[in-house]
């Protein structure tokens, strides 16, 4: 049976380049994202790496754990790290898990069943502090992803777990959000000092709450 939004992150201990790691005592209190890389020394996911690895402040400043995978070997990691390093001008500064017996990758399907090859998709889970996943993505192997979109939604996610409130389409930090509809207009004035727009009675519009 597949994963879900709402589902426990499936806990694993694995090999990483900074040593053995527990997925939930690695991430403790903390978010984290847990990504996979289809294979070590492919030039889509050295970019990739080297763009979360020049990100890793960011997600720090989300108090995000960052972790990535691929079904390659812990050698394999270490040699090709110093390419990331060479061609990004970005050292690895977070934990890649080498996979190469896919205990990982099939807990959370991401080697497709009618892959032809033992590569994983590009996943992405986004994990809370609570361990459930709230965020679950895939992208083909051709397309390098864009780690960007993927802080906008830690972003949205971690202000909606606070406030009832949604983000619009193409919502970014500090602009206006939606209220839920579960807040009746009476509680809205509550809950929402700064006010709020009724442009129709399911579409309320207010200022970032925590701004
Ligand atoms: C890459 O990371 O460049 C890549 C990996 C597998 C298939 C295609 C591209």
């Amino acid at each position: 049976m597949g994963l879900h939004l709402g589902d426990t992150a499936p806990d694993f201990t694995a090999e990483s380049t900074d040593g053995t790691i527990n997925l939930h005592e690695y991430l403790g209190d903390s978010w984290g994202i847990l990504f996979s890389h289809p294979a070590d020394f492919t030039p889509v996911c050295t970019t990739e790496l080297g763009r979360v690895a020049a990100l890793k402040p960011e997600f720090d400043k989300r108090n995000v754990k960052v972790l990535g995978l691929s079904v390659d070997p812990l050698d394999d990691h270490q040699t090709w790290s110093t390419d990331i390093a060479e061609t990004q001008g970005t050292a690895l500064n977070f934990p890649l898990i080498a996979d190469p017996d896919r205990t990982v990758a099939d807990l959370y399907d991401m080697v497709p069943p009618a892959a032809e090859n033992n590569l994983t998709v590009r996943s992405v889970f986004v994990i809370g502090p609570d361990k459930a996943i709230k965020l679950m993505i895939t992208y083909p192997a051709s397309t390098g992803r864009n780690f960007d979109e993927i802080l906008r939604v830690i972003d949205s996610l971690q202000l909606t777990a606070n406030y009832q409130v949604a983000t619009p389409v193409d919502w970014v930090d500090g602009q206006d959000v939606i209220i839920v509809p579960a807040v009746t207009d009476e509680e809205a004035v509550e809950k929402f000092p700064k006010g709020f727009t009724p442009v129709k009675p399911y579409l309320r519009i207010t200022p970032q709450p925590n701004r």
